[in-house]
C-alpha cells in the first residue's frame, strides 16, 4: 500500500529545519511520492529544486491568484515555461482565483485573466491542472468551461458544493481531499467524499497547512496523508488500502507519474 501527497508545500521555510526527517516520516507512513506546488514564480522555482533533490518528489509550476500583484504577461509566462520543461515538473499550479482575500472588483478581472493564461500554458505544454479556488466557485466553473477546454486537472482542497463537485465531475475534473474532512465542522464535505467516484477524488495535505484531526491547527505533513485516508475509508465504507489503492492510482493517471 502507498499513498501520494498531491498537494504540498515542503518549500515553506517550517520545514526548513528538518525537511529530511519530514520526508522520511512520510516514507515510514507509506506516501512514498510528494508534489510541491509553487504560488510564486521564486516558490515555482524551489519547488523544482527539492524535486531534484528528492527522488519521489515533482513539481507543479505557476502563480497563486493570491500573489499576482507583480505578474507579468511576457517575462513571467515565459518563466514559467521555463520551469515546466524540468522532468519532474508534472502540472502547471498553484492558479486560480481567490475571492476570500480579494474583494476588489478590479484585481479579481485580474485574478481571471492570469489564470486564464496559466491555462493556456498547460494546453500548450501537455500538462494538468492543479486548482485553487477559495468562494470563488462560478467564475472558476465559468472559466474551467469557456477556457478550459483539452485540459485535465483538479479543484484542489475543494471547498465547494455538492452541486458544484457533480458539475467538476461532468467535466473529468477531479477533486482533492484534504485535513478539513476530518474537521467537526465539514459541513458539506463528507456528503460530497460519500458521492463521488473512485475516480473523481485525490488525497493531499497541503502541508504545512491544514492539519487533520488529531494534529488540527499544528503544523501540517505528508505522513498526516493517512489520518485523511482513513477519513474516506470510514465515510465510504471502505478498507484504507482500498482507498490508497484508487487514490494513487487517480494520481498516478492524472500527473503521469510511475
Ligand atoms: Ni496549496
Amino acid at each position: 500500500m502507498t499513498f501520494i501527497d498531491t498537494h504540498c508545500h515542503l518549500n515553506d521555510e517550517k520545514f526548513s529545519a528538518d525537511l529530511e526527517e519530514v520526508v522520511s516520516r512520510a516514507e515510514k507512513f507509506s506516501v512514498t511520492r510528494i508534489i510541491n506546488f509553487g504560488d510564486t514564480l521564486e516558490s515555482s522555482a524551489q519547488v523544482v529544486r527539492l524535486a531534484e533533490k528528492f527522488g519521489g518528489m515533482y513539481a507543479g509550476v505557476g502563480v497563486h491568484p493570491s500573489e499576482i500583484e507583480n505578474f507579468d504577461e511576457n517575462k513571467s509566462v515565459e518563466k514559467i515555461v521555463e520551469l515546466a520543461a524540468h522532468e519532474k515538473v508534472v502540472a502547471i499550479g498553484e492558479i486560480g482565483l481567490d475571492y476570500y482575500w480579494e474583494k476588489d472588483s478590479a484585481v479579481r478581472l485580474a485574478q481571471q485573466k492570469i489564470f486564464i493564461q496559466q491555462l493556456d500554458i498547460a494546453r500548450q505544454l501537455n500538462l494538468p491542472v492543479c486548482i485553487h479556488d477559495r468562494d470563488a466557485h462560478g467564475d472558476t466553473l465559468k472559466i474551467l468551461r469557456s477556457e478550459g477546454k483539452n485540459l485535465r486537472g483538479v479543484l484542489h482542497c475543494y471547498s465547494g458544493s455538492l452541486e458544484i463537485a457533480r458539475e467538476v465531475w461532468k467535466m473529468g475534473w477531479l477533486i482533492g481531499v484534504d485535513g478539513p474532512v476530518t474537521f467537526k465542522n465539514s459541513a458539506k464535505l463528507p456528503e460530497i467524499v460519500k458521492a463521488a467516484s473512485r475516480e473523481m477524488i485525490l488525497l493531499e495535505t497541503d502541508a504545512p497547512y491544514l492539519a487533520p484531526m488529531p494534529n488540527r491547527g499544528k503544523r501540517n505533513e505528508p505522513s498526516y496523508l493517512v489520518a485523511v485516508a482513513e477519513k474516506i475509508a470510514e465515510l465510504r465504507g471502505e478498507t484504507v488500502e482500498e482507498v490508497a489503492r484508487y487514490t494513487t492510482a487517480n494520481a498516478k493517471k492524472l500527473y503521469h507519474i510511475d
